[in-house]
């Protein structure tokens, strides 16, 4: 895949450290010909790589911010695979704003700690509306967990997220599980990531 960046296009280092481990949980966890439904895909780097990387699937990516969607739009323009459909503006917190489903699974990554907890309750309602029975919300993150120590970076980030807005900050997984279960969403699987992160993955029922 080539990784230049095309003009009008943004690029960010921790993507090319995650997206690599963030595949290897995804491709045997999604049915061949799935829809798949990106919420808060920003530079959409994580786009271009999923969608080359699993061309059994339409990939669809969306954010809420506009500046994202064009960043998105300049790498499809560039390199898209032709399973990456045209992006599209999706706010998690504004049911308004989510595409039709079904969807076999709907992605998220770094948007869960990066935005108020509305988003979260939205992203947990849109996946619960969209989702077929058996689809898949993949949630990818630092959290914040009951029985484990959380690491020192981690604490550190969320002092640095609720400093820059103080309706951020890393989740309890708890408190992401309860938000679920009220859409319909089991919680199926945790997956540790490299760098304090997690794979938590929900199965509509
Ligand atoms: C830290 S970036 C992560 C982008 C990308 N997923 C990644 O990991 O590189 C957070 C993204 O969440 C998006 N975002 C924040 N609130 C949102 C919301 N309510 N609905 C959809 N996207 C949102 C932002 O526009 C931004 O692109």
């Amino acid at each position: 895949m080539n990784d230049a960046v095309p003009p009008g296009a943004r690029t960010s280092p921790a993507t090319a450290r995650n997206r690599q481990p963030i595949l290897e949980v995804l491709e045997p966890r999604l049915t061949g010909g799935a829809r798949v439904l990106e919420v808060a895909s920003g530079a959409g780097e994580h786009a271009m790589f999923l969608a080359a990387h699993l061309p059994g699937v339409i990939w669809q990516p969306t954010d809420r911010d506009w500046e994202a969607i064009a960043s998105i739009s300049a790498w499809r323009a560039a390199a898209g695979p032709p399973n990456l459909a045209t992006p599209v503006r999706l706010d998690a917190a504004d049911q308004s704003t989510w595409p039709k489903g079904p969807f076999g699974a709907v992605v998220c990554i770094n948007m869960v700690h990066i935005s108020p907890w509305a988003a979260t309750r939205g992203l947990m309602e849109g996946a619960g509306r969209v989702l077929k029975p058996g689809g898949k919300l993949f949630l990818y993150g630092p959290y914040l967990e009951a029985q484990v120590e959380t690491a020192a970076s981690n604490l550190a980030f969320d002092e640095s997220l609720k400093n820059r807005d103080p309706d951020w900050g890393l989740r309890h997984v708890a408190d992401v599980r309860a938000e679920a279960a009220r859409r319909g969403l089991r919680f199926a699987e945790r997956a540790p990531m490299p760098a304090n992160n997690l794979i938590l993955v929900f199965e509509k029922t």
